[in-house]
């Protein structure tokens, strides 16, 4: 695939390159107001949101550290199987610590809806949620995001800064939706 098929391969751009810059940067003053003069660690959920969580850091101007859990609960498809397996776990004693989980998508929150309760039973000293997108049609969980970049009201497939369709697409700069028959 050479990079131009990429972006044909897109049907809808949902969200810009700079939409998502000037989000970013304000989630980044955000988080650095809201732990003034406190130490937090992210904790990023790979791999979709590698990308959010390397721009989001660089806007925080907090010491800090970034941790990784690799998780699944969807394969090569576009619907959740239902479980959820924990493929890395952190590095980090996050007890008595500051932690922003970093996610990609809350979509029916059944990953963050694991990750709190697996994350909380380590007793941090306090645990918030900062999602890139939150797409509210089909959540069945009761989470919600402490920082979240954009709201997506349609069910929609996504894919790009980060996010995947069969691990490709990834290293879009904005966020969109493929052409139907890409997905079939
Ligand atoms: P949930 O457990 O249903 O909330 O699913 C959350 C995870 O599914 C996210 O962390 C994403 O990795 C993945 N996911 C959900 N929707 C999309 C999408 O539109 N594009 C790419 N990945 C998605
Ligand atoms: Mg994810």
């Amino acid at each position: 695939m050479n990079n131009l098929e990429m972006h044909q391969d897109c049907e809808r751009i949902l969200i810009t390159a700079d939409q998502i810059r000037e989000r970013v940067l304000a989630l980044g003053e955000q988080i650095t107001k809201d732990y003034h003069g406190e130490e937090v660690i992210f904790v990023s959920i790979l791999n979709g949101s590698y990308i959010f969580t390397a721009d989001l850091m660089r806007a925080v101007e907090l010491p800090c550290q970034v941790d990784f859990m690799q998780v699944s609960s969807y394969g090569d498809s576009t619907c959740s199987s239902g479980t959820l397996k924990i493929k890395r776990d952190l590095n980090s004693d996050i007890t008595g610590k500051h932690i922003i989980i970093v996610e990609d998508i809350l979509d029916t929150g059944y990953t963050m809806r694991n990750l709190i309760n697996y994350l909380g039973s380590k007793n941090p000293r306090s645990m918030k949620i900062c999602t890139m997108i939150d797409k509210p049609a089909r959540r069945t969980e009761e989470v919600s995001a402490d920082y979240l970049g954009f709201v997506i009201n349609e069910d929609l497939f996504l894919v790009g800064y980060g996010l995947d369709y069969a691990q490709r697409y990834r290293n879009l700069p904005y966020v969109a939706i493929l052409k139907p028959e890409i997905y079939s």
